[in-house]
C-alpha cells in the first residue's frame, strides 16, 4: 500500500519506517502523505497501542526535507508546503497514543523536526541531529523553530539554528534533545521495551499526561485549567476503578482503556 514508507504492527506497536535509503529518506510530498495517512492507522486502528518513527538504511534516519522540491517554490507555494507540514506533525504532537522517534542516523532539518514532534526521542550512538537550513538560504519550516526553542532552550535553539551545526547523540542527550543513546542494534528494542512498559498502564491516563504536557508548552492555553479537568475526567473511567482496586488487593491491574 505504501511505496515511500513501510509500516509493521508488532506487539500492538506500528513501526513507520522512512524508507528512500537511497536520497537518506529526505521528506519529498508523497512521504509527508504516507506518513500521515500512518498517522491515521495509529489513530484510528484500536489494535494499534502506540507507534515507533524511524528511518531504513545505514546511515539516515531523515536527513530533511526533499531540497530537489524547493528549487522551483514561490513564497505561496512555500506557505503551502510549511502549513501542510505543520499540520502532519501536529496531528503527530497530539496523537492521544505515544509516538517516539527511534532515530538512527542523520536527523536533519525536516528529520529532527519530524523527531521532535514526537512524543521522546531515543538515538542510536551514530546519530547525528541538526536544523541546517541557514546554509540553503532557509529556516525550519515543520515546527523547528518552535520545538526545538522548546526542548533545548532558547540559547541553545539559537545557537543550532544560526550555525547550522550537526551535534552527536551524545550531546543530544545532554541538552535533553533525545532520552536515550543505545548501540546501533540495540535502538528498536529499546524503544519498544519503553512502549510495552506504557502498554501496561492505564491507556486513558497515559493519553492524559500527553495532552496536559502540551498544554504546558502552550501559551494559548491554562496548563493548570487543562491538569485538574483531564485529573477529574479519571474519576468517570473503570480504568481508575480496577487501578485503585488492584492496589489494595496487591494484584497487577488489569486496564481496559475504559
Ligand atoms: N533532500 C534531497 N536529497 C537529499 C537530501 C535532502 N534533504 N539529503 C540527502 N539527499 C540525497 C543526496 O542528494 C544524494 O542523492 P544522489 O545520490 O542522487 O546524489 C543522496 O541523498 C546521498 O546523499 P549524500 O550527500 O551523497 O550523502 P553523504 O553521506 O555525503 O552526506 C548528508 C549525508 C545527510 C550529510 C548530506 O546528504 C546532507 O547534507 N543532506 C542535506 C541535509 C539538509 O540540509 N537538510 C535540510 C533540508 S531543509
Amino acid at each position: 500500500m505504501y511505496q515511500t514508507i513501510s509500516t509493521t504492527l508488532t506487539d500492538e506497536i506500528l513501526i513507520i519506517t522512512i524508507n528512500r535509503p537511497d536520497k537518506m529518506n529526505a521528506l519529498n510530498q508523497q512521504v509527508m502523505a504516507e506518513l500521515a495517512l500512518a498517522v491515521d492507522e495509529v489513530y484510528k486502528r484500536k489494535e494499534i497501542r502506540s507507534a515507533i518513527i524511524t528511518g531504513s538504511g545505514e546511515k539516515a534516519f531523515v536527513a530533511g526535507a526533499d531540497i530537489a522540491e524547493f528549487l522551483t517554490l514561490s513564497a505561496e507555494q512555500g506557505a503551502e508546503l510549511a502549513k501542510k507540514g505543520h499540520t502532519i506533525f501536529q496531528r503527530i504532537e497530539e496523537c492521544p497514543k505515544p509516538i517516539i522517534a527511534a532515530v538512527n542516523g542523520f536527523a536533519l532539518g525536516g528529520g529532527c523536526e519530524l523527531a521532535m514532534a514526537c512524543h521522546f526521542r531515543m538515538a542510536s550512538n551514530n546519530a547525528k541531529f541538526g536544523q541546517p537550513e541557514v546554509n540553503l538560504g532557509l529556516i525550519p519550516g515543520y515546527g523547528g523553530t518552535q520545538r526545538l526553542s522548546l526542548l533545548v532552550g532558547k540559547g541553545r535553539a539559537m545557537e543550532l539554528m544560526m550555525t547550522g551545526d550537526m551535534i552527536s547523540a551524545e550531546d543530544a542527550l545532554s541538552i535533553g534533545l533525545v532520552n536515550h543513546v543505545t548501540e546501533k542494534e540495540a535502538l528498536l528494542d529499546k524503544a519498544k521495551e519503553i512502549l510495552k512498559k506504557i502498554h501496561s498502564k492505564a491507556p486513558l491516563a497515559v493519553a492524559r499526561v500527553i495532552k496536559c504536557v502540551h498544554a504546558a508548552l502552550d501559551k494559548d492555553v491554562d496548563g493548570f485549567a487543562t491538569e485538574i479537568n483531564e485529573f477529574a475526567a479519571c474519576f468517570a473511567t473503570k480504568d481508575l476503578q480496577e487501578g485503585a482496586e488492584a492496589f489494595v488487593q496487591k494484584r497487577q491491574a488489569r486496564f481496559t482503556g475504559e
